[in-house]
Order: C-alpha cells, then structure tokens, then sequence
C-alpha cells in the first residue's frame, strides 16, 4: 500500500490525524487528508466550549462539517472528548455538585445522542490524574465536587446514551510505565472487574525531548490490552526533525502492531505548521505537504 491508511488497513488498523474544521476548506490539506487518512479526531470542534458554551444550549456546526467530510470519504471518527477540565466553559464551573452531574450527564447524553451511529470511539473522559509520583486524580470542577466517582459515571452515562460507541479513557505521560500510567492502570483493572463499562484505553503520545517514547512503550500498552481493553494512540506527535525524529515514529508504529489489540493510530495534525506545538517540526507532512522523513518511516514501518 503507498498511503496510511491502506497500509494500516492491510494490518487490521486505522490511522487517523485530527483535523480543524477551519484548514477543509485548503485544497492542499484536504487532499492530503483524503488520500492519507482513514479517520479523523476533530481537534477542538468537539470540546465541551465548543458544544454547549452556554447551558443546554448545543452548537454542533463545527463538528458535523468534519463528521460529514469524514463520512463522505469512508473514513471513521474519534469523539474527543465528553469530560474534561480544560476547554470547559465557564458556566461548568460555576455549578455546584448536583447541577453539576446533572449538566455533565446532560452533556455526555445530548452529545453522544446527536452523534450516535457516527462515531467509532469516544474519549468519555480526558486527563482526570496528575502527573508525577502521585498517583492522584487531577483538581478539577469534576473531581472536585463530585470525588473520584465521576468517572465511573460518565462511562455508565456513555454507555446508556450510545450503547455501539467504543468508551475510552485519555491521557498524556501514561505512555510508559510510570506511576500516573500505574493509576490509571489500576482504575481500568478495577472498572473491569466490577463490570463497569469501559472498551478503550487512549495514549495521547505527545513525545519531545524531555518527554521521549518510552523504551517500554510496548510493554505498557500490552498490559492495559492484558485487562481486556482496546488500546489506540490518539494524539501522537514527536517533536525533532529528520532521521532521528522517523525512528522515533517507526518505533511508535511498531509497538502499535506488536499488540494486537492497538487498533489504531492518530497524529495530532497533518502539515508542522498546523501543529499545537507552535514552534516546532513534529508531524509528518511538512509546511508544504511534502512527506518528511517521518512519514516514509511510518509507511514502511506499517
Ligand atoms: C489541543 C489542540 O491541539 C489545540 O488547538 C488547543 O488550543 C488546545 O488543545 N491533549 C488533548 C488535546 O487531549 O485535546 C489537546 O489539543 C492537546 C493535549
């Protein structure tokens, strides 16, 4: 195969890129997308601020243009993401405790409702542990207010609203075995064990030098499959340049394939200049949509 997405396909996987609903309208982005990708995560369209910026009032606009655009190239969709404490609107958190589960089992209801049937998986809940050798859940409205069962709640909430949607938990520095992946670890073995609904483990896998891909990226992704869980990297990007930067991938989609149950992979962007990371070169397209040596690493890797 001689795109992405064929050759993850020819290895029983997807390989996705988050997209902005603001660069479809670039010919060159769009063909790009439209050659290479087999699913899209939207970047930001499917936020909390995004979807409901004031109470019980839903903007879906943004993100049915990407879904439609998805749909109309055969390609799938990651719903990114239901709860989440950050690029939360204002009034969330302004909310005691029990407006505040009725508004985020409102919101994950609404949502996963007007998008049933569409999506692949779901990132149910985005970032709820801190970094570092803690092992805790990070401070936010959810938590805050509502303690360590608003999790298992949003799942039980998904799972109702949309009972064919993948449910995945997501998280970034959980790509190792560390003390934050051990957290999350032992929240996902105990949500199986006591028939809580959860289908997919997410990797965000934004990797830097400070931040490099783990040696035992491969074994810390076999063991969340080891519970009985799906595993993807939803958000890969690796920040560097050339040769060491394409080893870097091809180490990332060989670890991917090594387990059987990684179903997929999805970089944070297509071209470096539409990257989070402002400044830096971490994707596989270039400003251009030349194919970097990153890509070609991928490709074979695949
Ligand atoms: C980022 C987007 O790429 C940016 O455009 C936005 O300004 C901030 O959010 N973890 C996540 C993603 O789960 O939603 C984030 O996306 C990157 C980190």
């Amino acid at each position: 195969a001689d795109t992405l997405g064929d050759a993850a396909a020819e290895k029983g996987r997807y390989f996705g890129a988050a997209v902005a609903a603001n660069h479809l309208g670039e010919a060159q982005y769009a063909a790009t997308l439209n050659r290479e990708f087999s699913s899209v995560t939207p970047e930001n369209e499917m936020k909390w601020d995004a979807l409901e910026p004031s109470r019980g009032s839903f903007s879906f606009s943004r993100a049915d243009q990407i879904v439609g655009h998805a749909k109309g190239q055969g390609m799938s969709v990651r719903g990114h993401t239901l709860v989440w404490h950050s690029q939360l609107p204002g009034w969330v958190s302004q909310l005691g405790a029990s407006d505040l589960r009725t508004a985020m089992n409102n919101h994950i209801t609404q949502v996963m409702t007007h998008y049933k049937g569409e999506i692949h998986s779901w990132d149910v809940v985005n970032e709820a542990f801190q970094d570092g050798g803690s092992g805790a859940r990070r401070s936010s409205p959810f938590q805050d207010k509502l303690g360590d069962g608003f999790i298992e709640e949003a799942f039980r909430t998904a799972r109702a609203a949309d009972s064919n949607a993948k449910l995945c938990y997501n998280d970034y520095n959980t790509d190792g075995v560390n003390a934050k992946s051990n957290a999350v670890y032992t929240m996902v073995r105990d949500f199986k064990a006591r028939g809580v609904p959860i289908d997919c483990v997410g990797f965000q896998s934004h990797f830097n030098p400070n931040s490099p891909v783990p040696s035992d990226y491969q074994a810390n992704l076999q063991r969340f499959a080891d519970l009985g869980v799906d595993v993807q990297i939803t958000e890969l990007d690796i920040e560097g340049s050339g040769q060491a930067q394409a080893a870097d991938y091809g180490n990332v989609v060989r670890a991917c394939l090594a387990v059987s149950r990684c179903t997929g992979i999805t970089v944070w962007g297509i071209p470096d200049k539409y990257s989070w990371r402002s400044s830096g070169t971490p994707l596989l397209f270039d400003d251009n949509y030349n194919k970097k040596p990153a890509y070609d690493a991928v490709l074979s890797a695949l």
